[in-house]
């Protein structure tokens, strides 16, 4: 069996995670709903952040590096989701992610060997705060002291990816050395959030927001956000997720000053639904064919899921700054039902594909000898 054939049971593995996380966040926000686990509700975030993003962010990576072991990190990740969804073992899925983080640092770094440059370093710094944050989690015992390099893990993974990019916007140095300065702020502010909460929700909140206006101005999406079809989409959701990021770090702001108590939950989601969601769902569409093997054909329908998480998102944050209850979980249920569409409408991209790829009978998918090993293939 190929590398390629071995990946689709560690995306099931990583889909597991997400979905025993959705549920476990569901029923956390008040809604009924069945979950595999009661604890799912309180592990709702190792779910999401290492079962979900550890699989799938450790698969692309050893994708990209093409040996075996690189591996190891996305078979750890789904070791721990299977060990979180089945099993009441805490500590042993925490090694299994610090583990799953450890392997992913040494593949980024392997990568960034083999082409010193800075969004590589940015790589390899977003992937180290995986393994950081799980340890931490392991030795306070809580997970409040791994969030901020948890968050960092997302962030600095897309901005690294954003930032190879940008360079054919051909930006200023001092613009690079902003970048540099904004992603080394949001480093300090996860180690000032293990330590002292407000100030580390402080210092990642001013970096958060000006990270996005950073890529705001500077990310290739700009220009091909008014091109037609996939490019025209993949450019547009990107900006929209980066308006969630430069919002996401007023929230936080107002979360560490403590000026209301739904701040938490509207900062964290603003980042990791409205951010780093919107980059999934623009990135997929490049993604997983590479990833996959399968040719995927962009439809109409894609835009669903992407106003939806929006939509959704928006209800949620004004509930949580409002304190309006009811609202937040309308605003909640609209997100799972963003997430349920991605799926569907990535599947049925996988259909049109297919079906486009097998034209009067001739199989046009692509071979694995005809697609090259996935470089960061990024609209
Ligand atoms: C439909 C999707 C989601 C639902 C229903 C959901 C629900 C929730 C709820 C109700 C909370 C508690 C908030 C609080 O009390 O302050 C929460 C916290 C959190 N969520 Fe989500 N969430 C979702 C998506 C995500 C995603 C995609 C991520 C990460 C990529 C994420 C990461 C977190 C984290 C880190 C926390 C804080 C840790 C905690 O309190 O356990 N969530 N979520």
């Amino acid at each position: 069996m190929t590398f390629r054939g071995r990946r689709l049971p560690l995306l099931a593995g990583g889909m597991l995670a997400l979905l025993a996380g959705v549920l476990g966040g569901l029923l956390r926000a008040g809604l009924q709903v069945p979950v595999l686990r009661i604890e799912h509700v309180a592990l709702h975030a190792a779910l999401m952040i290492g079962g979900f993003f550890g699989t799938v962010i450790s698969l692309e990576r050893a994708a990209a590096h093409g040996r075996a072991p690189a591996y190891g990190a996305p078979v750890c990740a789904v070791a721990a989701t299977l060990t979180l969804v089945f099993a009441d073992a805490p500590v042993l899925a925490l090694l299994l992610l610090a583990a799953s983080g450890a392997v992913l640092t040494w593949v980024t770094w392997r990568l960034h060997l083999r082409q010193p440059m800075l969004h590589s370093l940015v790589l390899l710094v977003g992937a180290a705060c995986f393994p950081i944050g799980a340890l931490l989690w392991l030795a306070s015992g809580a997970f409040d002291a791994a969030l901020g390099f948890w968050i960092d893990f997302l962030v600095l993974t897309i901005a690294g990816e954003r930032l190879e990019l940008s360079r054919l916007m051909r930006p200023a140095p001092g613009a690079r050395r902003l970048f540099v300065a904004l992603a080394a702020l949001v480093v300090a502010g996860a180690a000032a959030w293990a330590v002292h909460p407000p100030a580390g929700q402080a210092l990642t909140g001013i970096g958060l927001g000006a990270l996005g206006l950073w890529l705001l101005r500077h990310d290739i999406a700009r220009r091909t956000a008014r091109a037609a079809g996939l490019t025209g989409f993949i450019g547009r959701t990107l900006l929209i997720g980066h308006g969630w990021l430069t919002l996401s770090g007023v929230l936080m702001l107002g979360w560490a000053a403590g000026l209301a108590p739904g701040l938490r939950d509207a900062a964290l989601h603003a980042v990791l639904l409205g951010f780093v969601m919107s980059m999934v769902f623009a990135h997929a569409p490049i993604v997983f064919p590479v990833l996959l093997g399968v040719p995927m054909r962009h439809h109409a329908g894609a835009w669903i899921p992407v106003a939806l998480l929006s939509a959704s998102l928006a209800l949620r944050v004004v509930a949580d700054v409002a304190g309006l209850p009811g609202v937040h979980k309308a605003g909640v249920a609209g997100n799972a039902v963003a997430l349920a569409a991605f799926v569907l409408s990535t599947l049925a991209a996988v259909v049109l594909g297919r079906r486009r790829a097998t034209v009067g009978g001739q199989d046009l998918r692509p071979t694995p000898s005809s697609h090259p090993r996935p470089p960061s293939a990024r609209g």
